[in-house]
């Protein structure tokens, strides 16, 4: 194992899910969890890596309310802020976790100036794009997770109608992380059989709204909090493709100067991930009913960017 940190900052449910799946991929020696409130990390810590015997790994994980203990990450996951209450979109989440997160990457810059920053907080499409303003270029070192969980949700639907293995459909979502998220129904299929021709096109309509309101269906059977399972999940994927240089084509939330038509927003496009971070946007020709999702989708993230142009 490669003699590497990996920081995630926040111990609520996501950060902690992403130490705990992070870590049983024993991938690199550390993982240290942060968070401000004296005792959850390091509970949190502990009880992760009372499981190393069973679940066999030998990463190290260590709780912390210390960003000295973070230094020289190779990649730090942001999951700090406030989540959802039923009702709520993530946009309404802008004010607090903007500086929740701004003080957040401030704090890292000083221990880990190199550090991959993947940020879930949301809204994730904005925050990302506030993290990668506040630590300047290159641009691929700042990514935010959206599209790995929303494809997820996109191909657990897709599976349950079809009758298939969830592990046979494969899909792409891209946009924003919000209602306007695009699932590509033409590039989705089930062992390579295009879903199209095995769904209606009403029963898929149905399908892609409900992926859209993905999250907000978790929120509200939760009523205390936000999905943290498969976001989890989701971020502890991509934080493997970054350390083990992996070259997986996954989904990110990226810095756009032009691919798919769109430049000087960060959204979720194809990407491939390496120990680089976003080391090439996959960009390709969309249809005319893609590509207006697609703006309509970077649309609502531009003006949702207007509220922290000025954050420095
Ligand atoms: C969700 C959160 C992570 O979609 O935004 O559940």
């Amino acid at each position: 194992m490669e003699k590497k940190r990996v920081t995630i900052v926040g111990a609520g449910n996501v950060g902690a899910t992403t130490a705990r799946a992070f870590a049983e991929m024993n991938c690199v020696q550390e993982v240290v969890l942060l968070d401000v409130v004296e005792g959850i990390p390091q509970g949190k810590a502990l009880d992760i890596q009372e499981s190393a015997s069973l679940r066999a790994f030998d990463t190290t994980v260590t709780g912390t309310n210390d960003y000295a203990a973070t230094a020289g990450s190779v990649v730090t996951v942001i999951t700090a802020g406030v989540t959802r209450k039923p009702g709520m979109s993530r946009d309404d989440l802008l004010g607090t976790n903007a500086k929740i997160v701004a003080g957040v990457t401030r704090s890292i810059l000083e221990h880990s100036p190199d550090t991959i920053f993947i940020v879930v907080s949301n809204p994730v499409d904005i925050m990302t794009q506030l993290v990668r303003q506040l630590s300047g270029p290159p641009k691929q070192r700042v990514l935010g997770m959206a599209g790995v969980l929303d494809t997820a949700r996109f191909q657990t639907f897709v599976a349950e109608e079809v009758g298939c293995s969830y592990q046979d459909v494969v899909g792409m979502v891209l946009g924003g992380h919000g209602d306007q998220m695009v699932p590509l129904l033409r590039l989705c299929s089930a062992g390579g059989v295009p879903v199209r021709e095995l769904i209606s096109a009403d029963r898929l309509q149905e399908i892609v709204s409900r992926t859209q309101k993905g999250g907000a269906e978790i929120v509200s059977l939760l009523k205390t909090g936000s999905a943290f399972f498969a976001p989890g999940v989701s971020v502890a994927e991509m934080a493997r493709a970054v350390v083990t240089d992996s070259k997986r084509v996954m989904p990110c939330v990226a810095a756009l100067e032009g691919e798919f038509g769109i430049r000087d927003i960060m959204m979720g496009v194809p990407c491939v991930l390496g120990i680089d971070g976003v080391e090439k946007i996959l960009d390709f020709p969309l249809d005319a009913e893609e590509r207006a999702l697609m703006d309509a989708s970077a649309a609502s993230i531009r003006k949702n960017a207007e509220f922290i142009k000025d954050y420095r």
